[in-house]
């Protein structure tokens, strides 16, 4: 016990050091916000063990000598946590029973994640800003806090002798976005978060350093005054200084009771992403300063207000092994296996890894504890390992050498290219995937054909390539797992309904390299079949307009191979729909599923040049107009997208789409349910 205390009082030190002075926490908050409740609980069962110095009874870190050290004429405190709606109940109830009435009316207001410092004006002037340090005394980064825009260096009319206020620098995600790609166009390493970025740009030696990085402020809590007005009550207080053209967020509510309190604290937990800073909670005060008083202090947070914090986005796992999956192209994607971890909302046990270069920057290796973060409708992400962590001589991952599948196929990478592929033919992993491909929605539209019976069929050894499909009757399945005579009838006459998809599904079924369904409605537009098409040379395939070298190579190189060739000649002998579209008949081609709908492309697509997503769009009675407004329906995000489209779509509330979800948007006119992580299959 004893020594779990030791140990737990080390780590907490150890990590509460990283965070305030350093600026470079290594475990996400809620890890160690988990640390800090260990600790207190086993303190309050044991108190016998309790310590005065103990981290649990501190705030923050004392000054690191760095900058001269200012004392807080009102200490500034810490504030008690409620991570539950029982926990904010809880700390209600305690509060109300000191009482002797309701501690009611509250103010609730945003938690921004930043770091606090205190600023002072002396007859409207600003003299200093100091740190929070340790809540006794910070350290006094006047010159730095006066390169901050939002922070006014005189008041307005009517600001007392002296006022110290208190408040929260921050950086905004798209001034945190800008910095990070000018850090990356420059060869330099991307910083973790704007919370750590905000801290250790006011935390620099040269003022010049901080007013080139986008700082900005709100002020949340009046400290001292002389002469001035007296105030009863908070909510008194923030109309004053947003009076004084002090910068009060504006989505404070002053609320009558609990149950109001809580309303709102979910919808801003809904809505946490709407902006363009980040918060992690919500801060509940009680709002008369009487019972303010009342409720007093402890020595770490004041009695009269509690921190809702919101479900932790960031947690730590253990990475178990790094897979990789093969896609229905062979693209190589390799995905961590984790512990399974409840973070943003959803236990999560898969991450995609992207390719060899991100696990490289990341120095993620199996075996170590990494950090994921889920956030939002976004796939979760594994950000870095927690290198004190790292179990000695953890050996670095190399990309395998060949492919998961029977065949080991080598893993190639080309010049130029991020992604490994295995090009092999017949690799299995990739048939599974190409055949799911054929089927899927953009593509042949054959329902019941999904991932999960797809595999299942090649494992049965009944189909080998797409065009075995067709060949598939009922006997065949209904016996098989899950499969039964109603399925299986219903499969068979999906198929055979796909027989007479137009010739641009085929195309695009076909999983053709860099062929995506814009360029099978080219190609199908242009030529009058399938076999013209095998026909053409590449030139002839490059003067479609839309099309171009690239494209039309890996189209006459598809067509140039035998066992393409073969799979064709199935898929004719089945039946399969090879005549492209009569001109009367186009419009039933394309039905209108865009009709109304305004759909934003930023950064490089795989299978669409721009021009060919536009003409996609508008083919199908869609627009695509050049930037995102509240009426766009979605943005559809490529490799290497604008950041602050994509902001923008976020703050809006715009949907934000990968490629294939662009497809299924494009086949349905619908927007697919949350995007799945890659690489899971
Ligand atoms: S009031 C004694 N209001 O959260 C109460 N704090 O975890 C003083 N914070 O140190 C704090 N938003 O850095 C208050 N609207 C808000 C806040 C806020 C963020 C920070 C502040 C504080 C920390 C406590």
């Amino acid at each position: 016990m004893r020594g779990r205390v030791t140990e737990l009082r080390r780590l907490v030190r150890h990590h509460a050091e990283l965070y305030h002075r350093q600026d470079a926490p290594e475990i996400p908050d809620a890890d160690y916000d988990t640390l800090v409740a260990e600790l207190r609980g086993l303190e309050e069962r044991h108190p016998e063990l309790a310590e005065p110095d103990s981290p649990t009874a501190t705030v923050g870190a004392p000054p690191s000598g760095l900058f001269a050290p200012v004392a807080h004429d009102v200490p500034m405190m810490s504030l008690d946590n409620a991570f539950d709606l029982e926990e904010l109940r809880a700390w209600a109830a305690r509060a109300t029973s000191r009482l002797d009435g309701p501690a009611g009316p509250y103010v609730c207001e945003l938690k921004f994640d930043g770091l606090a410092i205190s600023v002072r004006y002396e007859g409207g002037r600003l003299v200093r800003a100091a740190t929070r340090g340790d809540g006794r005394v910070g350290e006094d980064v006047t010159h730095n806090v006066a390169t901050i825009g939002d922070v006014p260096p005189r008041l307005g009319a009517g600001a007392p002798e002296v006022l110290e206020v208190r408040g929260e620098v921050y950086m905004a995600i798209p001034a945190f976005e800008r910095l990070n790609a000018a850090r990356e166009a420059a060869g330099e390493a991307r910083y973790a978060n704007p919370r750590n970025t905000a801290a250790g740009s006011l935390r620099q030696k040269d003022p010049a350093v901080t007013a080139q990085r986008e700082l900005s402020w709100w002020c949340y809590q009046l400290g001292t005054v002389v002469g001035g007005p007296t105030f009863a009550r908070h909510s008194e207080t923030l109309e004053f200084l947003a009076d004084l053209g002090l910068p009060i967020n504006d989505a404070w509510r002053r609320i009558e009771d609990l149950a109001a309190v809580e309303t709102y604290v979910l919808r801003a937990e809904q809505q946490r992403h709407a902006q363009d800073y980040e918060t992690d909670g919500v801060v509940v005060k009680v709002d008369d300063f009487g019972r303010q008083a009342e409720l007093g202090v402890t020595s770490h947070h004041p009695r009269w207000a509690v921190a809702y914090k919101f479900p932790p986005e960031e947690r730590s796992t253990r990475l178990r092994e790094i897979q990789v999956s093969i896609g229905g192209k062979g693209k190589a994607t390799p995905f961590a296996v984790l512990k399974p971890v409840f973070v943003g909302g959803s236990t999560v046990q898969m991450a995609t890894l992207h390719n060899e270069d991100q696990v490289r920057a990341k120095d993620v290796r199996p075996g170590d504890i990494v950090v994921v973060r889920k956030a939002g409708d976004v796939i979760p992400e594994v950000l870095r390992p927690v290198l004190s962590e790292r179990p000695e001589g953890l050996p670095e991952w190399v990309f395998p050498e060949v492919c998961p599948c029977p065949n080991r196929a080598p893993l190639v990478r080309e010049e130029g290219d991020a992604a490994h592929h295995c090009r092999h033919p017949h690799c299995p992993a990739q048939q599974a995937g190409g055949i799911e491909h054929f089927a899927s929605r953009g593509a042949m539209d054959i329902e019941g054909l999904g991932e999960k019976n797809v595999r299942l069929l090649i494992r049965e050894g009944l189909i080998v390539d797409v065009a075995d499909v067709y060949a598939l009757e009922e006997a065949d399945v209904v016996s098989l797992e899950n499969f039964g005579p109603k399925k299986a009838r219903n499969l068979v006459a999906g198929i055979a309904a796909s027989k007479e998809r137009s010739l641009a599904r085929l195309l695009f079924g076909l999983n053709i390299r860099h062929l995506g369904g814009a360029v099978g409605e080219l190609l199908a537009g242009a030529f009058e079949d399938l076999d013209s098409v095998i026909a053409a040379p590449a030139d002839q395939l490059a003067e479609v307009p839309g099309v171009g070298p690239t494209i039309a190579a890996s189209v006459r190189a598809f067509f140039d191979d035998e066992d393409n060739l073969a799979v064709v000649a199935k898929l004719r002998a089945a039946g399969v729909n090879f005549a492209g579209p009569v001109p009367a008949d186009t419009d039933d081609a394309l039905p209108a599923t865009l009709e109304g709908k305004a759909v934003v492309v930023t950064g490089t697509l795989e299978n669409y040049s721009r021009e060919a997503a536009t003409a996609a769009i508008t083919a199908r009675g869609g627009r695509s107009p050049g930037s995102v407004s509240g009426s766009t329906t979605a943005v559809v995000a490529g490799a290497a997208p604008g950041a602050s489209k994509l902001t923008r779509a976020e703050n809006l509330g715009v949907p934000i789409l990968d490629e294939s979800a662009f497809e299924h948007l494009l086949a349905t006119g619908e927007l697919p349910s949350a995007a799945a992580p890659e690489g899971t299959g």
